[in-house]
């Protein structure tokens, strides 16, 4: 989950590398660096930090040339510093590098013995040193480079310049995604289609071991079997104009307050506007005869999965299982004949996720995958993708997805619903107009942003913060403890509130802030009596419900945020919202980085 462009064209390299970085920055913030060929010798700047300190770093000592490579780094072997920030390089290679190469210390050792010298902790050194030596035998670039890739185990991809070669860039892909542009007499390389839609739209994505010969005259592709390849080029879809933060001070506020809209997007694009029954892409198989779905995502994703499992199950009636995508494919589980896996993703590159896709793929499962972003990996290698209209997410913690992720799941379950005879014709009017609301719904929860930036005051100075819900509001309580831990660092757990008696309890004290997730659905009474055992304890608790839970139970908590009364079936949408609020402004407090918290990158790109 590194970052990485290259460039080849007529005029100065390093402008161009700089932005192209700034798009990619979302992938990795640790460390970021650059290199060209200027007189036919390889020459680098490198900076720990954003990649402010980068154009900082080139303001002093600037770099020419025409051709160069690019790296935005989240680091994981070696510390973030200057000396492990790509790009790595020998008098005869520069290398960048975003993927994990496993085997890096066998060969290291290897190289070792054979007298190289590593100035770096990282795992990619070896790849330049390996590349160097077969340079050093009398091997010409591109087999230098495929020889050498022919020992590494793990995932890649790759940009290499090589020393006397201005004209030359060599791209290099297995597990991690890579894709070249086509300029005019001028070529790019990036990690996707958004850090080159300022340069062209004309992209092509390199399949699973491609190596790639860029020239300013083209790409000469070779394929795994070492055979010349075409790959198809397309028009992107991505806009090259930067996105901005309009007048609200960060990305995630931005994104949260767009939510009625883009809630209200994704939905349209769901409804036949005639009939105004669900409508999904031409699907390859029968909703209706389904044996089983399985659900795998990560992080905020993998909550959008549990939240559709309450959903299938009780209206589809349809059987789900779902994991951490990290976790899932380990387990080996056996899955039925005819199956549908589906993947959960704003960004359609999580490494976990698609790992678990590629396992489902090979148990015969029909693939569907949610995303956001549709030229991803994801999208290449799904049966259908259905799609979030979230529009672009550049805030590290996820919002605007999570929330349309939910009403794409909620029309999922309707046509799995109406597909399975699950459902009768009053039930269904009553859900899709549930379904219906939740824009305007949306809007009115906004409202309280004033009410919830009060409440970050008191939830600041918490050391632990606990998240309590039942049913989909359990779903809500995991969500909400990530969202805050993320961006105010502050400790926080989410707990099914029935859970809370067999353990978590004991870190209730006085004063602790829990949060409880409690509509007035069918599990309200028990969720109010896991409230009464907090507050017994001390709790400072924040209750989060609609009217009718409010006149039962509000002068019970210290704090009251009343929401829409819904239908309990999209509920957990709106409950979503005050969750983030809440988790933004103790982050404001705080003063942390709030579009770009520490340690995190927005697409998790390695395993
Ligand atoms: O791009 P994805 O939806 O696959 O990303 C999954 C998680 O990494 C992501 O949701 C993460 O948990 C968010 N930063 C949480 O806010």
């Amino acid at each position: 989950m590194c970052g990485i462009i290259g460039v080849i064209g007529n005029g100065p390299a390093a402008p161009l590398l700089v932005d192209g970085l700034k798009r990619l920055e979302y992938r990795g913030y640790d460390s970021a660096g650059i290199a060209t060929i200027a007189n036919g010798k390889i020459a680098r700047r490198r900076s720990e930090g954003k990649i402010a300190r980068l154009e900082a770093v080139l303001e002093n000592e600037p770099l020419e040339g025409n051709v160069g490579i690019g790296h935005t780094r989240w680091a994981t072997h070696g510390a973030p510093t200057t000396v492990n920030a790509h790009p790595h390089a020998t008098d005869r290679v520069a290398i960048v590098h975003n993927g994990i190469i496993e085997n890096f210390q066998r060969l290291r050792d290897e190289l070792t013995a054979a007298g190289c010298r590593f100035e770096t902790d990282t795992d990619t050194e070896v790849v330049a040193h390996l590349i160097t030596r077969n340079l050093e035998d009398g091997m010409p670039p591109r087999e230098a480079t495929a020889a050498a890739l022919e020992r590494l185990e793990g995932a890649f991809a790759l940009g290499i310049l090589f020393t006397g070669e201005d004209g030359l860039i060599i791209g290099a892909r297995r597990g991690s995604p890579l894709a070249i542009g086509y300029g005019d007499g001028e070529m790019f390389l990036g990690s996707d289609a958004l850090a080159l839609a300022p340069l062209t739209r004309r992209i092509a994505y390199l399949e699973e071991g491609d190596l790639v010969a860029l020239t300013r005259d083209g790409a000469v592709v070779h394929d795994a079997a070492g055979r010349v390849a075409m790959r198809e080029i397309h028009l992107t879809e991505q806009s090259g104009a930067a996105v901005g933060k309009g007048n609200y001070g960060h990305f995630m506020l931005k994104e949260i307050y767009e939510q009625p809209t883009v809630i209200g997007d994704t939905l349209s694009s769901f409804y036949h506007p005639v009939s105004g029954d669900v409508r999904l892409p031409e699907l390859p198989f029968d909703l209706g005869r389904l044996p089983k779905i399985t659900i795998a995502a990560c992080g905020t994703a993998y909550y959008a999965g549990l939240i559709a499992r309450y959903w299938l199950e009780k209206i589809a009636r349809v059987p789900v299982d779902i994991d951490i995508a990290s976790e899932f494919r380990y387990r080996d589980a056996p899955m039925p004949e005819g199956g549908l896996a589906l993947f959960i993703s704003q960004s359609g590159e999580t490494a976990d996720t698609l790992a678990a896709l590629r396992f489902c793929r090979k148990q015969g499962q029909h693939i569907a995958s949610l995303l956001n972003v549709a030229e991803s990996t994801m999208a290449r290698e799904s049966d259908i993708v259905l799609r979030t209209l979230a529009g672009p997410e550049i805030g590290v913690c996820s919002t605007k997805a999570f929330t349309t992720q939910l009403v794409a799941l909620a029309c999922f379950t309707l046509a799995c619903a109406r597909a399975r005879d699950a459902i009768s014709h009053d039930e269904e009017a009553r859900l899709s107009a549930a379904r219906a609301e939740v824009p305007s719904r949306a809007a009115e929860v906004l409202n309280h942003d004033e009410r919830l930036q009060e409440l970050a005051r008191e939830i600041a100075r918490a050391e632990t913060v606990i998240y309590i819900g039942r049913g989909t509001g359990f779903a809500i309580a995991l969500e909400g403890a990530l969202k805050l831990k993320e961006i105010s660092y502050i400790h926080a757990e989410g707990f099914a509130a029935g859970e809370l008696k067999h353990g978590p309890i004991a870190l209730v004290d006085e004063g602790v802030p829990v949060v409880v997730i409690a509509p007035s659905d069918s599990l309200f009474e028990k969720t109010a009596s896991n409230m009464e055992e907090v507050i017994a304890r001390g709790a400072h608790v924040v209750f989060l419900s609609d009217a009718a839970g409010v006149a039962a139970l509000g002068d019970r908590a210290a704090t009251v945020i009343e929401l829409p009364t819904v239908d309990p079936f999209v509920a957990p949408i709106l409950y979503a919202i005050p969750v983030q609020l809440l988790a933004y402004h103790v982050a404001v407090i705080r003063g942390t980085d709030i579009d770009q918290p520490r340690n995190l990158a927005k697409s998790v790109t390695v395993e």
